[in-house]
């Protein structure tokens, strides 16, 4: 069997680690590296072609898996393109942009027969597979709450380190930024999985930042639900905790330490790393293989319910921003005293910073997060005939 023809998108960046990996791959006869493409050169292997535009590759290069590492608001035209020409994606979080254009790449894929992995590798996680199965037997009892807390580190450079970074918008088109919706977005996707989400719940928030940025760096917020999901993170932290999930249940209390596969079911005193995380790529390759055998860990349609609390967030207002009273300047940026304290009790009691008494929150923006046919419908996509590459991909 050849290998599969594999192509990547947006080469800089995180996709740096996707061309290293690759390029490991590619050596290793594992793919082949059919090109690459970005808008500023990068160095691909011997041999691998280097295009700026990703029409050229898609016609040139004739993958048949693309993984596209793009900026978010890049991800649904390029796409498209890469279904059209009749490769299977692997597409880096956050999918798309809203629920409107999750329903367009649907179509798209539907249309062209195509799989679509997204980049959530956290759900790659055995120790995600083996809290799933501890609630879905009963062993927490009935759960009433998932929560997840996080606090990272990010100096000032992080935020201007590219034109979209810390943006809302960019020369009039919507960009997505934030702390939920990109580097936190692993946690509420896990949040989400773990609670069985599947919209239409009622959403309290709370957006904060720090001069200088349009989007939100520290974010709490709350699902309402059985069970209700709160999430509460920030990226001016300097002590840090690298992600907990909590899942509290009439029966026990499980936490997992979702960056790094470490679980603690109810009885453990501690949490213990479980090994087999599963690669997003290997496993498309191996669903492409194997369509009816091997199942997407991550399918576009599994993403709904996380894009459609993106949705809902398009509507809060813009985060609130933190008066220099509250803040503790650092040499390469601005922290919040204390925060990763207050990240902690909001998900340890389930409340807002604001419920919390903290003294620079302000009260919950309340929106809704919809119920969707796209949502309500998970359904398994399977590979089709192969089709043939349309000849009028646009230059
Ligand atoms: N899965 C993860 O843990 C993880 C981690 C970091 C970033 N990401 C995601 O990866 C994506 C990229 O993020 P980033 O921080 O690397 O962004 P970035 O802006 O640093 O890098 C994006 C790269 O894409 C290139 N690019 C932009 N438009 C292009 C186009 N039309 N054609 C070809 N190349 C193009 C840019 O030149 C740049 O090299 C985002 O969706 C982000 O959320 C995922």
């Amino acid at each position: 069997m050849t290998s599969a023809r594999v192509a990547l998108i947006g080469a800089a960046g995180h996709g740096a680690t996707h061309l290293r990996r690759l390029s490991d791959w590619h050596a290793a006869g594992r793919v082949t590296l059919a090109g690459v493409c970005d808008l500023n050169p990068v160095e691909t292997p011997p041999g691998v072609p280097l295009f700026t535009d990703h029409h050229a590759l898609l016609r040139s290069a004739e993958p048949e898996v693309v993984v596209i590492c793009t900026p978010p608001h890049t991800h649904l035209p390029i796409a498209v393109d890469a279904a059209r020409a009749g490769c299977d994606l692997l597409l880096e979080k956050p999918p798309v942009l809203s629920l409107a254009e999750h329903a367009s790449l649907i179509a798209v894929l539907d249309e062209t027969a195509r799989a679509c992995q997204v980049g959530f590798q956290a759900l790659g996680s055995p120790a995600l597979h083996l809290l799933s199965d501890a609630i879905a037997a009963g062993q927490l009892g009935t759960v009433t709450r998932v929560a997840a807390c996080g606090a990272w580190w990010r100096p000032d450079a992080y935020f201007t380190r590219v034109p979209w970074a810390g943006r809302r918008a960019l020369d009039g088109r919507p960009v997505l930024d934030g702390a939920v919706a990109n580097p936190f977005a692993h946690a509420l996707m896990d949040c989400l999985v773990l609670a069985g989400f599947s919209g239409g719940a009622d959403l309290e928030v709370e957006r904060y930042r720090v001069g200088g940025i349009e989007v939100d760096d520290t974010t709490c917020l709350r699902l309402a639900g059985d069970p209700e999901i709160v999430l509460a993170v920030t990226l001016r932290s300097p002590e840090f905790i690298a992600g907990d999930i909590t899942v509290s249940g009439t029966a026990g209390t499980a936490v997992l330490e979702y960056p790094t596969d470490r679980l603690a079911l109810p009885g453990h005193a501690e949490p213990t790393t479980v090994p087999g995380r599963v690669d997003l790529l290997d496993n498309l390759l191996a669903h492409r293989a194997d369509p009816a055998g091997v199942p997407l860990l991550c399918p576009i349609e599994a993403t709904g319910p996380f894009t459609a609390v993106i949705d809902a967030l398009w509507s809060a207002p813009p985060p609130t921003t933190i008066e220099a009273s509250q803040l503790t300047p650092r040499a390469d940026g601005t922290a919040i005293a204390g925060i990763s304290e207050t990240v902690r009790r909001a998900t340890s009691t389930g409340s807002l910073f604001a419920e919390l008494g903290v003294a620079w929150a302000v009260p919950a923006w309340r929106g809704h997060v919809p119920t969707t046919a796209s949502i309500s419908q998970l359904r398994p996509r399977t590979i089709g005939t192969r089709i043939p590459k349309p000849g009028a991909i646009s230059p």
